[in-house]
């Protein structure tokens, strides 16, 4: 798991009531709305004596109250009111808890989780078709998984399990003349995209598929990508200029082994609203197929070296996706999960904000990372 990257926190509407806790990267982080509307993320653990700050209440001065003894906490981090001081008194140095970057978007609560000043962050994925005419988008779908999001990933960028996985997609493997074509890839900033076609997509009939229905056999073309450790995208084109699907994931690592996808699933045809819960039950009727073999991978992470499994040509993908991760541990960004597992009963870490880079005295340790 990395650091300086932007992670779903929850759904917008989440905070609406109140605060909500969300445990990212294997730490807890609080997310609150304060009293002009806009989004926080904090670390959740009070620095006085360790509470839950998304058990706490917010309060129109735009602080989030710690359960404990009501320290309360502004947007930035910053203690704006030790209770048990008085009215008035001064507020010690260190007591402040980290704040990270925050985005709204697609109806989801993206906090960049890292200390990476502004101009060295990645951009919050974009989706360009997104609110734009012809097309539609369904609301964010979550998706929990009892399995490591990096396995996920790969899963999505894996152009040669659809035929096996999805009956709606391939053949199982029954047609003598079955191989899967050569992936395209081009890189980009921390990430790459590929395309990549299929030959040869089965029927579907109508009884069963309704306006989804496929009369013959059709050949798709697929382009994707991942960005960073946790954002995959699949954009599922027919020849025509309509019939698309643009899926995009936004996994949240709860931890090694627990994962909440935030999924956002677009499409330019079938634009009608009550065509929503058809397609989302036809998205999770194959997300289903994939969840049930993922379940039991073993290991249940990524293996450490490429050695401990065997690559084919249609794992080219998978592969870069490897590679970037080993980009991204050598610039210091990967978490030291052993070392957090001997220590975490002692020590409550944060992942250290931008503020670190600037200021001093902070209570909490920086999670560990691993060095190369
Ligand atoms: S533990 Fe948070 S105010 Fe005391
Ligand atoms: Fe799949």
């Amino acid at each position: 798991m990395y650091i300086n990257f932007w992670y779903p926190v929850c759904l917008s509407n989440e905070i609406n009531e109140g605060p909500k806790k969300a445990t990212i990267l294997g730490l807890d982080f609080v997310a609150y709305r304060d009293h002009e509307g806009a989004a926080h993320c904090l670390s959740n653990v009070c620095v006085h004596r360790g509470g839950s700050l998304a058990n706490g209440i917010c309060h129109d001065d735009g602080t989030i109250a710690c359960p404990y003894h009501g320290w309360r906490f502004d947007g930035s981090g910053k203690c704006q009111k030790i209770p048990s001081l008085g009215p008035g008194s001064k507020i010690p140095k260190r007591a402040k808890v980290d704040s990270y970057p925050v985005q709204e978007k697609y109806g989801i609560v993206f906090a960049f989780l890292g200390d990476q000043p502004e101009k060295e962050r990645p951009k919050l994925y974009e989706i360009e078709e997104f609110n734009t005419e012809g097309w539609r988008s369904n609301d964010p779908k979550i998706i929990d998984i009892d399995y490591n999001y990096e396995r996920s990933i790969e899963n999505g960028l894996d152009p040669a399990h659809n035929e096996f996985v999805h009956p709606t997609h391939g053949f199982s493997g029954a047609k003598n003349d079955y191989k899967v074509n050569p992936t395209q890839i081009t890189k980009v900033d921390r990430g790459a995209d590929f395309e990549q076609l299929f030959d040869a997509a089965p029927p579907l009939d109508e009884e069963t598929y309704g306006e989804t229905a496929r009369k013959s056999e059709g050949e798709l073309t697929v382009w994707g990508g991942y960005r960073g450790p946790n954002t995959l995208i699949t954009l599922i084109h027919t020849k025509k200029e309509t019939n698309w699907f643009h899926q995009y994931f936004f996994e949240q690592p709860i931890n090694e082994f627990k994962t909440k996808i935030f999924f956002i699933s677009m499409r330019n045809w079938l634009l009608d609203e009550k065509m929503d819960d058809m397609i989302m039950e036809r998205n999770m009727a194959v997300a289903n197929q994939d969840i049930a073999l993922l379940t039991e991978l073993r290991p249940a992470l990524t293996p450490p070296t490429l050695t401990k499994e065997i690559f084919v040509p249609a794992d080219l993908i998978i592969g870069e996706y490897r590679s970037s991760l080993d980009e991204f541990t050598k610039k210091g960004f990967k978490i030291d999960t052993q070392k957090v597992k001997e220590t975490q009963h002692q020590t409550a870490y944060a992942i250290p904000s931008p503020a670190r880079k600037k200021e001093k005295s902070w209570v909490l340790d920086p999670v560990p990372l691993i060095k190369e």
